[in-house]
């Protein structure tokens, strides 16, 4: 059993966590937190384990990090669990990746609703295997009704993909007349994309030391703050949240602006 071959890690929250987390919420939070979680396989090889056994404990960590999120006020987590790219890799670890949204939801699912948490899904569903399509639909139906976090997962998400597909829906609409090229705007792109029911992210944190986005929410990420660890997804833990929420309250966000105070003449 996979589990056993793993180390039991326990939880880390220190009363110094609690302080931070209860100063984070007086300042600014991100409403909206992306998460590339990367360096799953690195976490397994340094230990001589199989790669989906980095999956495994990247897993675990979905679980811790969705419950502290929640609990700290975030509104919403996207995390990028497979891409349309990722299918390249060897079937076994592909197929391994296809479970653990059943594996996920058959354990987790009561705890997520009990926490109030609404999962959602975005990515080509169409052409995910029936039982991952069955276990994302149930816990969707099953949480549709709860009103805290929104965990949503990019499963065979992949931006380019979203882009062409929402251009496909706009000249479709300027076809029939529905609309016209003067009705094209960033609120209607953004109003066809997978995420036309969500804020954009504030916080775009990649694990595990890369620095690029790898075809996720390339439109969406446009004003994003972003935050790079070398820490591995499977050791990224609640203070490597914290680091980053704190990291993103100290930054100036303009849009292309100016801060009132920096404004020399009005
Ligand atoms: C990238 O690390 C990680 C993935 C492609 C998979 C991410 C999936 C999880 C963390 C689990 C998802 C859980 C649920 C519930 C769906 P990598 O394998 O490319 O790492 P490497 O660069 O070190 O090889």
């Amino acid at each position: 059993m996979l589990s056993k071959l793993l180390r039991k890690r326990q939880p880390v929250v220190t009363s110094d966590l609690t302080k931070r987390k209860e100063l984070a919420q007086i300042e600014q939070l991100p409403s909206h937190i992306a998460i590339i979680m990367d360096g799953n396989g690195r976490w397994a090889k340094n230990r001589s384990l199989p790669r989906i056994a980095g999956h495994y404990e990247g897993m675990q960590t979905v679980r811790k990090i969705t419950r502290f999120a929640n609990d700290v006020g975030i509104e919403t987590l996207t995390l990028y669990a497979f891409s349309t790219e990722n299918w390249k890799r060897p079937k076994k670890e592909v197929d391994y990746l296809m479970r653990l949204p059943e594996e996920f939801m058959g354990t987790y699912l009561p705890e997520l609703i009990e926490q109030n948490v609404q999962v959602q899904m975005m990515g080509n569903i169409d052409l995910l295997p029936d039982h991952t399509k069955r276990a994302i639909t149930k816990a969707v139906e099953k949480t549709s009704h709860n009103d805290g976090l929104i965990l949503n997962f990019a499963l065979n998400y992949g931006s380019r993909d979203e882009i062409i597909q929402s251009v496909q829906q706009i000249v479709n609409k300027v076809q029939l007349g529905t609309i016209s090229c003067d009705d094209i705007t960033e609120e209607l792109i953004s109003s066809h994309l997978m995420t036309k029911d969500l804020t954009e992210p504030d916080l775009l944190i990649r694990t595990s030391g890369e620095i690029r986005l790898s075809n996720f929410m390339l439109w969406q990420l446009a004003y994003t703050e972003f935050w790079f660890t070398d820490t591995l997804w499977p050791d990224f833990d609640e203070p490597c949240l914290m680091d980053a929420i704190e990291s993103y309250q100290k930054r100036n966000r303009k849009y292309g602006g100016l801060k009132e105070e920096d404004v020399e003449e009005k």
